[in-house]
């Protein structure tokens, strides 16, 4: 009836059928989520990324990386740290850095093109990620290869790629054991090239001698004492990630 409409439609719902149709094709069935590609909601599926969710909202990349998927035909590829991981990160690691070494941080999980699996047994070291101004190198990752086992090394730590939590051509999200600490940020302090104008103070407040070493008489059973400093130092890191 709307002859004239009609065209104007047909374009982009074909283009969507078609792109529904190759993905139920390609992955499990009822997998295809309707509307543009949303990486929360697919960590939320991975059910095990919760504080990684929670770095992607509070620096906005999530979205910034929803948006960028949809404007480009390079594709993302996105290291996604498990739960665990982040866990396992000294405490305190996170609120120790400034919060635009957060962003870089998160940023150093994305490269900016879409990487299969396959592909990560060709790729040519060092790969560039999102941080850092583009292609100045400043943030490069390693990949290795050992069979089908796949290493990402940062100079500070040595990843192994796990599970695919998600692809479609456009989006390659896998699951990684350890949060990827780039060397710029975590790694030696370098020689200072140059005086830098502006208090670079060191923040840390010398430490009251008596909770550095000493035992609290609160500490009576250790393992509990132990578990209890791991949940408050990762409580407070969590403080950190909320409150930037
Ligand atoms: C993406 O998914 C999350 C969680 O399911 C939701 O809160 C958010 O609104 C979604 N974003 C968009 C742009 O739809
Ligand atoms: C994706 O692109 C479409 C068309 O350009 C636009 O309407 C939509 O708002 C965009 N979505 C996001 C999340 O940027
Ligand atoms: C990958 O990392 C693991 C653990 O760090 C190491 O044992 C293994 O040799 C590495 N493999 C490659 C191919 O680099
Ligand atoms: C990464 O690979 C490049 C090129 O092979 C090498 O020069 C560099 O030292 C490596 N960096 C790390 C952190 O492994």
């Amino acid at each position: 009836m709307d002859q004239k409409n009609f065209p104007l439609l047909s374009l982009p719902f074909s283009l969507l059928l078609l792109l529904q149709c190759t993905r139920s094709l390609s992955q499990e069935p009822a997998a295809a989520p309707s509307g543009p590609t949303n990486i929360t909601r697919i960590l939320e599926k991975g059910g095990q990324f919760t504080t990684f969710i929670h770095l992607l909202q509070v620096t906005q990349l999530g979205d910034q990386i929803d948006t960028q998927l949809n404007n480009s035909n390079q594709g993302l590829t996105v290291f996604a740290p498990t739960d665990n991981a982040f866990s396992s990160l000294k405490p305190g690691t996170l609120n120790t850095i400034t919060n635009q070494d957060k962003v870089a941080l998160v940023q150093f999980h994305v490269l900016p093109n879409f990487l299969a699996l396959s592909q990560f047994q060709t790729v040519s070291n060092p790969l560039r990620t999102q941080a850092g101004d583009t292609g100045n190198g400043e943030f490069p990752l390693n990949v290795t290869t050992s069979g089908n086992q796949v290493n990402i090394s940062t100079g500070v730590v040595d990843a192994i790629l796990g599970n695919t939590v998600y692809t479609d051509n456009q989006l390659a999200v896998y699951q990684v054991d350890k949060v990827l600490l780039p060397l710029s940020i975590f790694g030696p302090p370098s020689p200072a090239p140059a005086p830098v104008a502006g208090g670079t103070e060191k923040k840390k407040s010398a430490g009251s001698p008596s909770a550095a070493g000493t035992d609290s008489p609160a500490d009576s059973s250790g393992a509990i004492g132990d578990a209890l400093h791991g949940a408050v130092a990762f409580g407070a890191a969590f403080f950190g990630i909320f409150y930037l």
